[in-house]
């Protein structure tokens, strides 16, 4: 039997998700979708072959699962509806606009025991599986240090056709909780966990509650000290695009662009640049493998077995998230990141 799916929220990120999905190979059919943008709604369905449904209800009374993509502040009350209805859900990043309300949206699937997986899906990238990699090699020795620079164009224009991450009602915050949440989750995968942040943001654009320039540092409890820089500017040929270096005792990695690298990688035996195609190969040559997020979801619910990452998993970066603001709303003070999931 195929998996129904639902989507709420038919725009960007539900077109990225069901293309995925159509790739996956996996059984399900994308049923149903609900957006109260008819336009949205309608190029979503010509584009996967679901129906447009009126309301929500109508939606989750269709469908054995359901991708939340919406704008932020609809999460929690939606996860919570398809909860209630013991559906699997897949909801995007970030959970919502704080720790606390993403703690909620956890109790909400742990209490009905639902399947649920978080739209961190760079955690699935093979530039940074091959860079986590290069970083674990005996070789390099600890890390030392990481640079991470996060840009894109503010995306309340070009390709991302929508204007809702200009309103803090729905977004919450600017480009730290919106963008490089999944950087925060990153830098843990990597590197392990930050015990203490400092942080500060500006804002350019003059959209009132949203930063377009956020800087932290992080102490890592390896000992290592990184920064990550998040800015949302005009350029206009900048889409989303990262590099993150990375200074071992041993060994200097570099990546550059979200997904297929190129990563280079420099030890005083040489260096190696690693584009689509080397990544591939070292990737396979390691025996790492990597999973496209959608089909994962959909296997998971089809066993009924937990997904990764859920959603408790995006609570660590919504705690680092916070502590930045924090640290950002008292002069720059450091904050301490208590280990482990919050509370
Ligand atoms: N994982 C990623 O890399 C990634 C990338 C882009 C966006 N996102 C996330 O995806 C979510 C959506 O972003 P987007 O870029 O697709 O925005 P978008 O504006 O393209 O689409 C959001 C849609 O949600 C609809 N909507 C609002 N309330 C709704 C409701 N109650 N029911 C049904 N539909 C509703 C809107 O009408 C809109 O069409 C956000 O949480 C964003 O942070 C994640």
């Amino acid at each position: 039997m195929a998996l129904r799916i639902g989507f709420l929220g038919g725009g960007f990120i539900a077109h990225h998700h069901g293309k995925m999905l159509h790739v996956s190979g996996t059984a399900h059919r994308i049923v149903a979708v609900h957006d109260p943008d008819r336009e949205k709604a309608e190029r979503f369905a010509a584009a996967s072959g679901a129906r447009t449904v009126a309301t929500e209800e109508e939606l989750l009374d269709a469908v054995d699962a359901v991708y939340v993509c919406t704008w932020t502040s609809e999460h929690r009350r939606l996860v919570e509806a398809a909860a209630a209805r013991g559906l699997a859900v897949f909801c995007e990043k970030p959970l919502a606009f704080d720790l606390g309300e993403a703690q909620a949206i956890v109790r909400a699937a742990e209490t009905a025991g639902i399947v649920n997986q978080v739209g961190l899906v760079l955690r699935d990238s093979p530039s940074f599986a091959l860079l986590r990699a290069l970083v674990d090699d005996q070789a390099s020795g600890r890390v030392m240090s990481v640079v991470f620079r996060d840009d894109q164009y503010i995306p309340v224009q070009g390709q991302y056709a929508s204007t809702w991450r200009g309103d803090v009602s729905k977004v919450g915050a600017g480009t730290l909780l919106e963008h490089s949440i999944h950087d925060l989750d990153l830098l843990e995968v990597l590197f392990g966990e930050v015990v203490s942040v400092t942080g500060a943001t500006a804002a350019f654009h003059g959209l009132p509650g949203i930063e377009d320039v956020a800087v932290a540092q992080l102490r890592f409890a390896g000992g290592a000290i990184g920064t990550l820089t998040s800015v949302w500017h005009d350029v206009l040929s900048r889409p989303s695009g990262r590099l993150m270096e990375v200074l071992c005792e041993r060994g200097f990695y570099v990546l550059e662009g979200d997904v297929w690298g190129p990563v280079r990688s420099t030890r005083d035996d040489g260096e190696v640049v690693f584009d689509r195609n080397g990544i591939e190969a070292e990737l396979g040559r390691r025996g790492i493998g990597y999973r496209n997020p959608d089909g994962a979801f959909v296997e998971a619910v089809t066993r009924g077995e937990p997904a990764s990452p859920s959603f408790a998993d995006a609570l660590r970066p919504h705690l680092l998230a916070d502590a930045v603001y924090a640290s950002a709303a008292d002069g720059g003070r450091p904050v301490a990141v208590p280990s482990g999931r919050p509370g």
